[in-house]
């Protein structure tokens, strides 16, 4: 499994299944500014994972943080389809993380993961902690983009698990706006 900007390798830790995110070097940028970005990306990673945890949001547990990986548990799970229910609990999920104040920065089916009934969000990596609204719209409009137009209303409903979720749904309209006049 090879992304941009990672390798995710399965293995076992302490009798466990689990995963290792290995962040990869690129080759344009300086060595020494390349290991820095990659060990403060991985921290960041790892702390938003642990905090979306705390907020009640299910996702893979840090076992162990090096400076360029990041070992997690493994879900056994697979892409959902987001029928309504599911984008529905992907809206109140979204709205948890939110009210923890963690943008998770590429909210889209292709980062959560089913597993028997549950809906794990994975893949913070272009995550970061922000309270601000367009930071928020946009995480709930690259969601909205993604999905089927006969679910987007339970996306929504979901998401007013957000205490802010009018300012962000206003913030979305405009952001829907601008792209549609760009
Ligand atoms: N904890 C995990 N359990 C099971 N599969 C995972 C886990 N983390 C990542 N994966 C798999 O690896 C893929 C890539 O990982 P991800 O964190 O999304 O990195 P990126 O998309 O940046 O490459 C995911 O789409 C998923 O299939
Ligand atoms: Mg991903």
């Amino acid at each position: 499994m090879r992304g941009a900007e990672a390798v995710v390798t399965r293995g076992v830790f302490l009798k466990r299944q689990c995963v290792v995110k290995n962040r990869i070097a690129k080759k344009y940028r300086i060595k020494e500014i390349d290991s820095a970005l990659r060990t403060s990306r991985t921290k960041v990673e790892a702390r938003l994972l642990h905090r979306a945890k705390m907020a009640g949001v299910k996702c893979p547990i840090v076992l162990k943080v090096d400076d360029f990986s990041i070992t997690m548990t493994y879900i056994n799970g697979k892409r959902p389809k987001m029928n309504a229910g599911e984008s529905e609990e992907a809206g109140k999920m979204l709205g948890l993380l939110h009210n923890a104040g963690i943008i998770h920065g590429d909210y889209t089916p292709a980062n959560i993961l089913k597993s028997g009934n549950a809906l794990f969000v994975i893949d913070f990596g272009l995550g970061y902690f922000s309270h601000h609204i367009e930071d928020m719209a946009v995480d709930v409009y690259t969601m909205l983009r993604a999905l089927d137009g006969k679910v987007q209303k339970q996306f929504l409903s979901g998401y007013e698990s957000y205490k802010n979720h009018g300012a962000v749904f206003a913030r979305v309209e405009q952001i829907s706006k601008r792209v549609r006049y760009a």
